[in-house]
């Protein structure tokens, strides 16, 4: 796969390349905020969607074993993960399964924890679902961000439920075995019921992912770990993801919870994406993963050398580099403003994020190496302007 290949996304109706005009207000910006990327799928992933649409009935469609024994077969090979196929649900989205997860096992009022910042839609889902958001913010240390464990164990005393992101979107850390572990024995304490989104779990430039519920196992604590091949594959708008269950009868529960509130996801085109990804796409994604990293560490050279006042927290994981721009002394409107009128850039801005998130803005790696290029050669012109 060619990842250099630049692929016009517009007139798409890509949400990224032709709907950042609603959400910025100005039509001549460079995109780079929505976490999806500008290259095609693995060709086998073409190939067996190919073969769906040529049979041209898309007729009411149930997941086959298959897909399920796909699924499990990556965790194993991946992550070293034994799962059975009894533990999964599959769902149309992570954000939605989260949202259900909320609505199946905790009730108006109880408190959810997250660590800001994180992916904004995280404020909604407890919001939305009218229980009480409690914040553990990230803690920055010269060693990069990390989790602030006695605020952790403070907020776990009012807590139900845990929402971690893993790997963390937008600081991009892999967390530890013993983070991860650390935080289990803690929710164990304290009876709180741990929601792992690990959407990005394929996503590892440097370190290595493990499942919170691997780090969990032999302590008495619930942990219902959300996937998806969507990040991986680049196969979003299929609205593929599933939810792993440590607990049968929560996992009867949930899809009691699914089933009142009529959710299902029965898209053939879906169906034999992901199963072709899961069974073919493993070279795909470590090329992928190796023209991510180059690209990563260009925009960390490239700033830091050219724009010594913006510095860049590299991820560990996610194509997502989150950049810090405290050092040029703007408010956050400001900054925003600086950003989309001089610099033309759709970057994701920071406070959306949470509050922590003010003098950052997060970049979106995943395209290729030209249209990371025109993103910094607009970033650079706009600051030798601030300087002169
Ligand atoms: C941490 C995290 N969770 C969930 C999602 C979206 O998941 P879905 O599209 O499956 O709802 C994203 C997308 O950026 C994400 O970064």
């Amino acid at each position: 796969m060619d990842f250099q290949n630049v692929i016009d996304r517009n007139q798409t109706n890509s949400m990224k390349w032709d709907f950042y005009p609603d959400v910025y207000g100005a039509g001549d910006l460079w995109p780079m905020w929505v976490a999806d990327m500008d290259f095609q799928a693995p060709k086998p992933v073409l190939d067996a969607m190919h073969e769906v649409i040529n049979h041209g009935v898309f007729g009411y469609h149930r997941r086959p074993k298959s897909l399920f024994d796909a699924t499990t077969s990556w965790l194993e090979h991946r992550f070293n993960w034994s799962i059975s196929d009894e533990q999964i649900v599959f769902t149309p989205g992570v954000v939605p399964a989260i949202s259900h997860i909320i609505q199946t096992f905790t009730k108006k009022e109880d408190g959810i924890i997250i660590q800001p910042p994180v992916y904004f839609p995280f404020y909604a889902l407890v919001q939305n679902n009218e229980r009480t958001l409690l914040r553990n913010p990230l803690q920055e240390t010269k060693n990069g961000f990390t989790m602030d464990f006695e605020d952790l164990e403070e907020k776990m005393k009012e807590a139900e439920m845990m929402i971690l992101c893993s790997p963390h979107n937008p600081i991009g850390r892999v967390w530890t075995q013993e983070e991860l572990t650390r935080l289990a024995e803690l929710a164990e304490k304290h009876e709180v019921l741990v929601v792992s989104d690990e959407i990005h779990a394929d996503i590892i430039l440097d370190g290595k992912h493990t499942p919170l519920s691997k780090a969990a196992e032999g302590k008495n604590v619930e942990t219902m770990t959300c996937l998806a091949p969507s990040k991986t594959f680049n196969l979003a708008s299929l609205q593929l993801s599933y939810v792993v269950f440590e607990n049968n009868e929560s996992k009867k529960a949930y899809e009691k919870h699914l089933q009142q509130e009529f959710v299902g996801i029965n898209n053939p085109l879906a169906t034999v994406a992901a199963e072709s990804a899961y069974r073919h796409g493993e070279e795909w994604l470590e090329q992928m993963l190796e023209y991510v990293r180059a690209n990563v560490e260009h925009v960390k050279q490239y700033v830091e050398s050219e724009m010594p006042e913006i510095k860049v927290v590299k991820p560990e994981g996610t194509y997502l580099i989150w950049i810090d721009m405290r050092g040029l002394n703007m408010e956050n409107k400001e900054l925003e403003q600086w950003l989309r009128r001089d610099a033309k850039l759709a970057l994701s801005d920071g406070p959306n994020f949470g509050k922590e998130g003010g003098g950052f803005v997060r970049m979106n790696a995943a395209c290729p190496r030209e249209t990371i290029e025109e993103g910094l050669r607009r970033l650079k012109e706009a600051y030798d302007r601030l300087n002169t």
